[in-house]
């Protein structure tokens, strides 16, 4: 049984209809990619300290910029690994062996960490990029915002587990997540971005 499966048989009930297998395929979708949403909105509450490029320049401009830390980076892939675990905690009951489509222990805590880390370094990609384009710390660019987190953590995935990533968000009626995915990160992050802001803890509402 693969862990899709597992996802699946706890997630239905032989008296579904098939709009209700669809709704739990998009809620699956998202739950299982709640470890790459909330590493980004971790580091903007761990950040500080020095920068991960150290400061360093590239053709004049900065390689990734003052706003990716080494405490970002660190405490942000600790929160997504840490609410990652809860996760399976809470389904561990229900689905033993796929955890709710996380997959089995312990190859499921290394799903956690790509998703995770992935999303930091897909950031991180993205600021690289806006560097490079001459933009400065900070300055919003759309799309590339949005999507360079999720970016990183889907391509991670595939690297590392693209069984995992394509009978989750792939296969089947599976593209459903993956849909779900894509429409709900623009709003999620930019609901999270505006709270960062009022908090006084982001400078800019994007
Ligand atoms: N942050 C951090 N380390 C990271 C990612 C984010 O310290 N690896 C913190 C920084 O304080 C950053 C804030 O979270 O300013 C918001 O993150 P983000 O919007 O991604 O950074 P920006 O400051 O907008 O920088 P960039 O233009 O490079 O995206
Ligand atoms: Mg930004």
């Amino acid at each position: 049984m693969t862990p899709s499966e597992g996802c699946e048989k706890h997630l239905s009930t032989e008296s579904n209809s098939p709009m209700m297998e669809e709704v739990l395929i998009a809620l699956s979708g998202l739950w299982l990619m709640l470890p790459a949403l909330v590493p980004n909105s971790a580091a903007v509450l761990f950040g500080g300290g020095p920068p991960v490029d150290l400061g360093r320049s590239w053709r004049g401009r900065r390689l990734l910029g003052d706003g990716k830390t080494w405490c970002g980076l660190i405490g942000g892939c600790a929160a997504g690994v840490a609410l990652g675990t809860l996760l399976m905690m809470i389904a561990l009951p229900f689905d033993a062996q796929g955890l709710w489509g996380f997959g089995r222990y312990p190859e499921a805590m290394v799903v956690v960490l790509v998703l995770s880390l992935g999303s930091l370094l897909g950031d991180m990609g993205g600021s690289f990029i806006k560097r490079r384009l001459g933009r400065s710390r900070g300055a919003s660019m759309p799309v590339l915002d949005q999507y360079d987190f999720l970016i990183g953590s889907m391509l991670l995935l595939l690297v590392f587990y693209p069984d995992w990533l394509l009978s989750n968000y792939w296969e089947g009626n599976r593209w459903i997540a993956l849909l779900t995915v894509l429409v709900s990160v623009p709003l999620l992050h930019r609901g999270v971005n505006i709270i960062g802001y009022r908090m006084g803890r982001k400078d800019v509402p994007w």
